[in-house]
């Protein structure tokens, strides 16, 4: 199964995609990492494992639908059957999500619907919530709001900050990702008219 990952920062997600990938527990291949920065450090990672990278600026394009046509180019000469979002930082236009409607995948920081955005590990602190997590979705032309597949959950315990909750949830995503990707890449996991199906069945 074809990957292509898109990331904007360090990479421990793409890290931990790699990690499953080399130890067998995902049947996939990276076939490109893509970054709008070119100081990402997931960009090493991909290096370090032999993965091809491309860097598109966003900065360089006059509009968002001129980025996202561009990296539609660049992606689609690796022929990813799953595009994996994984800590991409720019919001996508409706050309690029509906050029890979149901091959296109999130991950979030928080229990969604809850915390749709930035910041959400603080923001669940100050709500007082009890409990936190991470979700993912496919991606729909509505921001973080696209069809659940799946969600770990965290409790939030005393004295936590947003740096202590992130690194508990980091340590979920870094396990579910995988997770997710190996139903992709024994094709149990897809999206219709309905939503997700998993194994031909409603989620
Ligand atoms: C993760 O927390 C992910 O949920 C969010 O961005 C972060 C990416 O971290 N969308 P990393 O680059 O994978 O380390």
């Amino acid at each position: 199964h074809r990957l292509a990952v898109l990331i904007s920062g360090s990479g421990t997600n793409l890290q931990a995609i790699l990690d499953a990938i080399a130890e067998g527990s995902l049947q996939a291949q990276v076939a490109v990492v893509l970054s709008n920065k070119a100081d990402a450090g997931g960009l090493e990672r991909a290096r370090q494992a032999g993965i091809p990278t491309e860097v598109l600026d966003h900065r360089q394009f006059d509009s968002r639908e001129a980025f996202d046509q561009a990296m539609i180019d660049k992606l689609d000469v690796y022929k990813p059957e799953t595009v994996v979002l994984a800590g991409f930082m720019r919001i996508l236009s409706p050309l690029f999500v509906r050029h890979y409607t149901g091959q296109l995948i999130n991950i979030h920081p928080s229990l969604l619907p809850k915390y749709r955005g930035l910041h959400t590990h603080a923001r669940a602190l100050e709500a007082g919530d009890r409990e936190h997590g991470c979700s993912i979705h496919f991606v729909t032309e509505e921001l973080d709001g696209g069809p659940l597949i799946a969600q770990a959950r965290v409790e939030i315990v005393a004295n936590d900050n947003p740096e202590s909750l992130s690194n508990r949830v980091q340590i979920r995503e870094h396990q579910l990702y995988p997770l997710v990707l190996q139903w992709r890449a024994e094709q149990r996991l897809s999206l219709d008219e309905q939503g997700v199906l998993l194994d031909g069945k409603p989620l």
